[in-house]
């Protein structure tokens, strides 16, 4: 099945050719397992590539780059059909985006973006993370209403584009409301445990009184921090404002339960836009856009997230 001959490097259209999706391999390298999100997306595009008859060969990276760099190279080794990079750093992926492109392997981008010319990739389905980060610091803008707020903020895996997207958006939004400071932030590196442990240490370092809202770069180091919220004697959502990204049922259920405030949406099936993109272009050469977008929608305790976060629930997420 190896018709890829000129289609990554241009866009030249090859005739169609019938049953290519039944009889693809595709290797995925996964970031590892930090947050709830990350599990839910693995566990979608496995289902996603059952169902269309791929062999899709997983690879784990533990969270490291040098990892995922190893995999790629596995899978072009292996002379997979194509690959899915779900990159856990922005920065160091040319050289073996290049080494992919030379063995006309094309690498779909899944939910972070990297900092590489745009024709290393066929496309990259991700949200829009710097809308996301605007969404969340514009929703603490309304909600406080012109009243002084001194926000903390746990950052997402150093390096990563959510991290630093989410950031800007956030700062973007809050920048001229002289109300709002962020007078904290450091990583929390997207896992509960850590997001409890930084919380721990703003809440020591502040005085839990003195912080009025926490923003999460996700829901899990948002959980942990509710955790170190409520060891400190404090109500999480009343005392502190919490606002996150991602919305994975835990989230939505603390917003039912009123400890947390707001989340945005990430879907985890990044896999069902990539597969599409990769089945069409295996077809009949069709180049997919350089990103494909997916949608951010904001939950706040005017939703009724306990129906949400059981929907979600049955579903496996
Ligand atoms: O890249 C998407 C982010 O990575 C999710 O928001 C987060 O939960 C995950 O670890």
């Amino acid at each position: 099945m190896k018709l890829r001959t000129t289609l990554l490097a241009s866009a030249v259209s090859l005739l169609p050719v019938a049953g290519m999706a039944a009889d693809m391999t595709i290797g995925f390298s996964q970031i590892g397992s930090e947050s709830g999100w990350r599990a839910a997306e693995t566990t979608v595009t496995k289902q996603e590539a059952e169902s269309r008859g791929i062999d899709l060969k997983f690879a784990d990276a533990q969270q490291k780059q040098e990892n995922q760099i190893k995999a790629l190279r596995s899978f072009i080794a292996q002379g997979v059909d194509a690959i899915l990079l779900a990159p856990v750093v922005a920065t160091g992926w040319d050289q073996v985006l290049e080494e992919a492109q030379d063995a006309e392997i094309p690498v779909v981008l899944l939910d972070r973006t990297v900092d590489a010319a745009d024709d290393l990739y066929l496309t990259a389905v991700t949200s829009d993370l710097v809308h996301e980060g605007s969404v969340a610091g514009q929703w603490l803008v309304d909600e406080v209403a012109g009243e002084d707020c001194r926000i903390v903020e746990l950052q997402g895996t150093t390096g990563s584009s959510p991290a630093i997207d989410r950031k800007t958006g956030f700062e973007n939004a809050i920048s001229g409301h002289d109300n709002l400071e962020i007078v904290r932030s450091q990583t929390g590196d997207f896992t509960r445990s850590q997001g409890k442990v930084v919380m721990e240490s703003f809440l020591k370092a502040e005085g839990g009184e003195n912080i009025c809202a926490l923003y999460a770069h996700n829901d899990d180091m948002a959980v942990g921090a509710i955790q170190a919220i409520k060891e400190a004697g404090l109500n999480p959502g009343e005392d502190i404002l919490i606002v996150a990204i991602d919305a994975v049922p835990d989230a939505h259920l603390a917003i039912a339960q009123g400890e947390m405030n707001a989340t945005i949406e990430l879907t985890p099936n990044m896999a069902g836009p990539a597969l599409d993109a990769l089945e069409a272009y295996f077809a009949d050469g069709t180049m997919p856009p350089k990103w494909i977008q997916t949608e951010s929608k904001l939950y706040t305790a005017d939703d009724d997230n306990q129906a949400v976060y059981e929907m979600k629930k049955d579903l496996g997420y």
